[in-house]
């Protein structure tokens, strides 16, 4: 049984109340889910609010509880896959310990998001470096600029500032590397960053450049400024 960690669906026009993210891709995540079962995986999806119109997936899509739980009893799962989430999450010792909860023994944690200096722009704002540089003065910089999200066209430099400024605080987390390798392995007694994975096997412009051109540290450069992979596996008590 695989579950899909966050699990969200975008219609054409639909909007968060939140602003910053701008995804063009649609019903994704849900497909994703559904493809998993398709190909005869028990797949099931869970987010922290329900962003799907949960219609044939006959309640596979579930709302994480509060406090922080996965809605599943222990040792439910041979797999906990994410994509584009961990950049979202605020608390990662709470996601991982939960995710360790429900993976049964030899179970795999699998999560692409992106690096940690996020260029040439952090992809949820489009201003280069906020990944990093939170202050009202660069964000306004750019602002001012005309740097625009998808839910931004339109609005003055001022508001847009203040919006990304508060996006920072509470939309993005992006940890050092360090410290989420940290973090997994204290859970998890292992950490791998799957850079080779990553390269060989994902379709973004990063990772076939990397495969074209084939020079040292690529896989180092896309995890610092690009994705991240990183995989951990349940040990046996
Ligand atoms: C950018 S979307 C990614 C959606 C989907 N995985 C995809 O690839 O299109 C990030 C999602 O992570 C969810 N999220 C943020 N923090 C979370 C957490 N702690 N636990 C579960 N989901 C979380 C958000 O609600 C949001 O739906």
């Amino acid at each position: 049984m695989t579950i899909q960690f966050a699990n969200e669906q975008f219609s054409a026009g639909q909007h968060r109340e939140t602003q910053a993210v701008s995804y063009t891709h649609l019903d994704v995540y849900k497909r994703q889910v559904q493809e998993l079962n398709r190909c005869g995986f028990d797949s099931r999806g869970v987010d922290i609010k329900p962003f799907w119109a949960d219609d044939d997936l006959h309640g596979r899509l579930q709302v994480v509880e509060q406090p922080y739980r996965i809605p599943h009893a222990d040792l439910t799962f041979e797999a906990v896959l994410s994509t584009s989430v961990f950049e979202h999450v605020l608390d990662y010792r709470r996601a991982f310990l939960e995710i360790h909860r429900v993976l049964k023994p030899g179970g795999a944690s699998l999560h692409l998001f992106p690096g940690p200096w996020a260029l040439p722009v952090e992809p949820h704002m489009f201003v280069p470096l906020a990944s990093v540089i939170q202050t009202r003065w660069w964000l306004g910089l750019w602002a001012r600029l005309g740097v625009r999200n998808g839910f931004q066209k339109g609005l003055g430099w001022r508001e847009v500032t203040e919006r990304n400024f508060e996006y920072c605080k509470t939309g993005v987390n992006y940890l050092p590397r360090r410290k989420v390798k940290h973090l997994v392995t204290d859970i998890f007694g292992n950490f791998y960053y799957a850079k080779k994975e990553y390269i060989n096997n994902f379709h973004g412009g990063a990772a076939r450049l990397a495969r074209r051109t084939k020079l040292p540290f690529t896989g180092e450069m896309i995890f610092a400024w690009r994705e991240q992979l990183i995989y951990s596996v349940k040990q046996s008590s």
